[in-house]
């Protein structure tokens, strides 16, 4: 269980979620961002997923290929064969969700974005497959979205995980408007974050994670703030 995650308390310490791996050292998303994170001690890793064109869900950023492979295309215009055929700009393959999972192996949280369409009911075949079968607990998962109604889809399959909504800027209501959905906690960039924001996430029982926080003065204005988890590209700064 991610410590914190479950009871937020004033003395408990800020937690840390790799973002996209230890993506500030290695190839975001990239089995070897993921590595690097869990050797630095992460809490959780985040990351991002698509469905390509057979099903499978795959650990990628970009609805297309461009930015991170020698490739050139959409995501979910491949098949899963087709998308190892590229290679990632670090020699790597694009990595499956299982094999992220598989390599994480229970050590630490694995906070899963759900990007592309229809990732929701995938997703939880996936934390089924993995709690029911791998010993796995549903604690080792967070499933989040700026996709609220693939969230709310994900959330309706399977509540046993907690769920938070990602949201750009501060939308009237957010507090109400997260509680509805059944999420746990809210997700917002640093550039939003105020007191006022984290105190009434939390006097309505939501966390706060904050992304992306990557120097040391962030991170203590976060502390201050009252932040419970912070999203950061270089673990090992904290
Ligand atoms: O989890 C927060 C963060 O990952 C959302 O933004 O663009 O990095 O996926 P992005
Ligand atoms: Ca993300």
């Amino acid at each position: 269980m991610l410590r914190g995650i479950d009871e937020r308390g004033k003395d408990l310490k800020m937690q840390i979620i790799a973002h996209r791996g230890a993506s500030g050292y290695e190839l975001e998303n990239s089995l070897s961002s993921f590595k690097k994170a869990i050797e630095m001690g992460v809490d959780g890793i985040e990351l991002d997923v698509y469905r390509c064109k057979t099903g499978e869900l795959v650990v990628i950023h970009d609805e297309k290929i461009n930015r991170v492979t020698n490739g050139t295309g959409y995501v979910q215009d491949f098949t899963l064969d087709e998308l190892k055929s590229f290679d990632l700009k670090n020699g790597e393959k694009i990595p499956t969700l299982n094999e992220v999972l598989d390599l994480v192996n229970k050590k630490i949280i694995v906070d899963i974005e759900l990007k592309g369409e229809n990732t929701g009911e995938p997703v939880e075949q996936a934390i089924k497959d993995y709690a029911q079968n791998k010993g796995w607990s549903y604690y080792n998962f967070l499933v989040t979205s700026f996709n609220h109604i693939e969230l709310r889809h994900f959330h309706e399959l399977c509540d046993e995980v907690k769920i938070g909504v990602l949201i750009s800027g501060i939308p009237i209501g957010y507090t109400q408007f997260a509680k509805d959905l059944g999420a746990k906690f809210v997700v917002l960039s640093k550039s939003f974050i105020n007191k006022k924001f984290v105190d009434n996430a939390h006097a309505k029982n939501l966390q706060v994670f904050v992304y992306t926080i990557n120097d040391v003065d962030d991170f203590e204005k976060m502390k201050n703030l009252g932040v419970d988890v912070i999203i950061t590209n270089y673990p090992d700064r904290f």
